[in-house]
């Protein structure tokens, strides 16, 4: 697929427009004031992986993120997770993402929780990334790399802007042993724009492209009790005025099942990972 077309489909499935105007009608139906916002109050909405935001405060320990880092968060969406790096581990955070309409809103959602001095977003590709080399202390890639099919590109990009010995931190969906896995799932209504590796692939691919793997957790039996926890929630109060299908539209319950049910036929597998840059 050409690369041009091929971005323009991935930022596509993520734009659904009007998105920081139906942000704000969810806040305030969820009873928070827009104009007096706390971090926390994003937190349904904005955390748009698997396990929310605790998943998020575990690779920060796992990675040992710092104080005075800077940090870019590779297809980092509205910048929830950034939010939470800056704020929990008092580094500044930069993110970039290929979809132009979440970089406006992550924005406007930073501002009004006063830290636009700490976290930034940049609109544009994390296979072609427009930073210097060695420019940060860790990258971090949480849900964000499915889209991507030329994962060999997209590490040795991790790589170049990586300081020597800086932290790559991973929090993502791998293929499990049977394959496929079902469709729609939240990053692809069907598998044009689905591009998962294997654990050992993945794991290989880093090892060649210059990375040392200081952790590799398999996550899969965790997400799974969680999705419970959520679909027995959602069951008995409906789905609440603020949450992912925001983001991604009313198929959003069908794509969580699917992805429950890819993980329990093993089809599908969930992994935190931290790599050291040679
Ligand atoms: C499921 S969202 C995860 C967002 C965020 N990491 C989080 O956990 O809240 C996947 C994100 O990856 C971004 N993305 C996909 N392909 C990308 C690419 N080639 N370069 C930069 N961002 C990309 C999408 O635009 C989307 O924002």
């Amino acid at each position: 697929m050409a690369a041009k077309h091929y971005s323009q489909s991935v930022s596509a499935h993520y734009t659904s427009g009007n998105l920081g105007a139906r942000i704000l009608a969810g806040l305030r139906a969820a009873g928070k004031d827009p104009d007096a916002l706390a971090l926390d109050d994003l937190t349904p909405v904005d955390q748009f992986h698997l396990g929310g935001k605790p998943a998020t405060l575990e690779l920060i320990q796992r990675a040992g993120l710092e104080s005075g880092m800077h940090v870019l968060d590779v297809g980092g969406g509205l910048g929830g997770p950034a939010r939470v790096i800056a704020d929990h581990a008092d580094c500044t955070v930069t993110v970039l993402d290929l979809s132009e309409e979440f970089c406006q809103v992550g924005a406007m959602l930073t501002e009004r929780v006063g830290m636009s001095d700490r976290v930034i977003f940049q609109h544009g590709s994390a296979l072609d990334m427009p930073f210097a080399d060695g420019e940060f202390d860790a990258v971090w890639a949480q849900h964000s790399t499915m889209n991507i099919a030329e994962k060999e590109q997209l590490y040795r990009e991790i790589h170049r802007v990586l300081r020597p010995r800086g932290r790559l931190a991973m929090h993502e969906n791998m293929a499990g042993p049977v394959q496929p896995i079902h469709f729609p799932v939240p990053w692809a209504r069907d598998p044009a724009i689905s591009f998962l590796r294997s654990s050992e692939g993945t794991r290989k691919l880093l090892a060649a492209t210059g990375f040392r793997e200081i952790e590799w957790a398999d996550e899969r039996e965790t997400i799974i009790a969680v999705l419970r926890r959520q679909a027995s929630l959602m069951a008995l109060n409906g789905p609440p005025p603020l949450g992912i299908q925001l983001l991604i539209g009313t198929q959003f319950p069908e794509m969580i099942g699917n992805v429950a049910r890819s993980l329990q036929e093993d089809r599908l597998t969930i992994i935190q990972g931290v790599f050291e840059r040679n």
